[in-house]
């Protein structure tokens, strides 16, 4: 028992989510310090906690560590403990090996291992422990994503006064995927827990529905799920989609400052001042498809279609779950590729592709968005992809391209992206040579467009549209209950 066990059950708005929003980073030094973490969901959670003064339950990044809850920035951290064989099997296995690729279309084989599951339930219960003892009575709280599809069932098991909502970031698969997962009733049984379930689209949404009527009793109705549970009244669940975004505004803010101007400047003339720029930015992960547009882009080299000196790539890869076997062996395959494409095209003045294994921070990457004339987005799979609407914040000056896969969330909004099949080689070949000989006037139009999808639904429309959900089912329970 820690010593504020007694009156720590004071937030009433409480997010649970894997990753904190801040890592505790280790430098060679030994000096300790918190960083950023990865990933869309922080950058998109931000900004609505900072408003609220609420708790925000997760883990801190690194095995066994035990950190006393403290608040960062008008958040209160609340770090959950995993000890290295946790990590390996919750994070590492289940969530990563097993869930992920089964939720991304099995673009990679996903591993079915019964410790890994059950370490998942253990390391849930956790995570809903941790979450019952922050909340106040009759609180809010919103669980995110995959790695904590538990935590929703376990919560109201424990405390039934809370209002639930549950966020899945990635792909809800169809029933022929998902049904292969051995523990497929009790991970739905899981989400059911949450009053409001949300998705990126309507296809996952409507995914999710499907399996509720083929692996429970409950019934669906467009968005609407009855779930009936033995002995108690039925209960009603909205399961739908609220396509997540980011910070639109202060995207654009950022990339209007004259020094972040003067380093895309820098960027161009660093690069050799092609008349070209390609930009590719994401987590190192078989799903986002960099080796396809790493194909199209070296074939249009070697057909002679694209001169090196005239149109170059650059690739951002950061980092990603770098002690899983399918980023390690993905890593290599990129790797070789790239080695391979600059050192049958690049010139002792130009490269093909400028590769980085880095992430960068803000600045850097709306100065890169900036020096960019093209953006590729090639995932085979993606729940909603961000980087594709950063880069669209960031273009005040209407011009850019955007390349973007039907296969990611996003393409259901930007309407007027070039969207491409990334599977098709020869299609995203010829949509590139379409950018790179786009009229500035069709330019413009389309990234117009693109900016006022991205500028109008930002991440406060989001949060806003879930929470007012949940709102209502609250709204709707509390009068049935008087
Ligand atoms: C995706 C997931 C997030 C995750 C992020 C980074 O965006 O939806 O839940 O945090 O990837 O991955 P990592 O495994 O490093 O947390």
């Amino acid at each position: 028992e820690t010593s504020t066990a007694g009156n720590a059950a004071e937030y009433d708005f409480v997010v649970v989510s894997n990753r904190l929003p801040v890592d505790h980073v280790v430098d060679d030094d030994g000096a300790t310090s918190w960083k950023a973490s990865p990933g869309g969901l922080v950058t998109a959670l931000e900004p609505i906690m900072r408003s609220n003064d609420g708790a925000w339950v997760g883990w801190a990044g690194r095995p066994d560590l035990d950190i006393a809850p403290f608040d960062n920035d008008g958040i209160h951290i609340v770090p959950v403990p995993l000890s290295a064989e946790d990590v390996e099997n919750y994070y590492e296995g289940f969530s990563n090996d097993t869930l992920w690729p089964l939720y991304h279309d099995v673009i990679a084989p996903p591993t079915y291992h019964r410790e890994w599951w059950e370490s998942y339930v253990a390391v849930n219960q956790r995570f809903a422990d941790a979450a019952a003892a922050v909340s106040a009575e009759g609180a809010v709280v919103w669980v995110q994503d995959y790695q904590l599809q538990l935590v929703p069932k376990m919560l109201r098991d424990k405390r039934p006064d809370l209002t639930i909502g549950f966020f899945n970031h990635i792909p809800f698969p169809p029933y022929g995927i998902y049904s292969q997962l051995p523990w497929r009733a009790a991970i739905i049984e899981g989400l059911l827990g949450a009053d409001v379930i949300g998705f990126q689209r309507v296809a996952d949404a409507s995914n999710f529905a499907r399996a509720v009527r083929r692996l429970t009793t409950s019934t669906t109705k467009t968005t609407t799920i009855e779930v009936a549970s033995p002995g108690r009244a039925t209960r009603r669940v909205i399961a739908k989609a609220f396509p997540i975004s980011i910070d639109s505004r202060s995207f654009e803010e950022l990339a209007r400052q004259p020094h972040i101007q003067a380093r895309a400047r820098e960027i161009r003339e660093g690069l050799g001042n092609p008349k070209t720029i390609m930009l590719g930015v994401d987590r190192l992960d078989y799903t986002k498809g960099i080796g396809h547009r790493l194909k199209a882009y070296g074939e249009l080299l070697a057909d002679g279609r694209i001169k090196v000196e005239d149109v170059t790539l650059v690739q951002v890869a950061s980092p990603s779950r770098e002690r899983v076997q399918a980023y390690m062996d993905l890593r290599d395959e990129i790797e070789l590729t790239v080695g391979r494409i600059n050192g049958d095209f690049a010139t002792m003045s130009h490269t093909a592709i400028s590769y980085h294994h880095h992430g960068y921070p803000r600045e850097e990457m709306a100065a890169l968005y900036l020096a960019a004339d093209i953006m590729l987005v090639t995932a085979l799979r993606d729940g909603m992809n961000l980087v594709a609407k950063e880069y669209v914040a960031a273009r005040f000056d209407d011009d850019g391209v955007l390349i973007l896969s039907e296969f990611a969330g996003a393409s259901d909004e930007l309407k007027r992206a070039l969207r491409i099949n990334p599977h098709d080689i020869d299609g995203l070949k010829e949509i590139i040579l379409q950018a790179i000989s786009m009229p500035k006037r069709e330019r413009a139009a389309r990234m117009r467009s693109l900016r006022k999808r991205v500028l109008e639904y930002d991440v406060s429309r989001w949060s806003t549209a879930f929470l007012s959900a949940l709102a209502g089912v609250r709204g709707d329970r509390d009068t049935a209950e008087s």
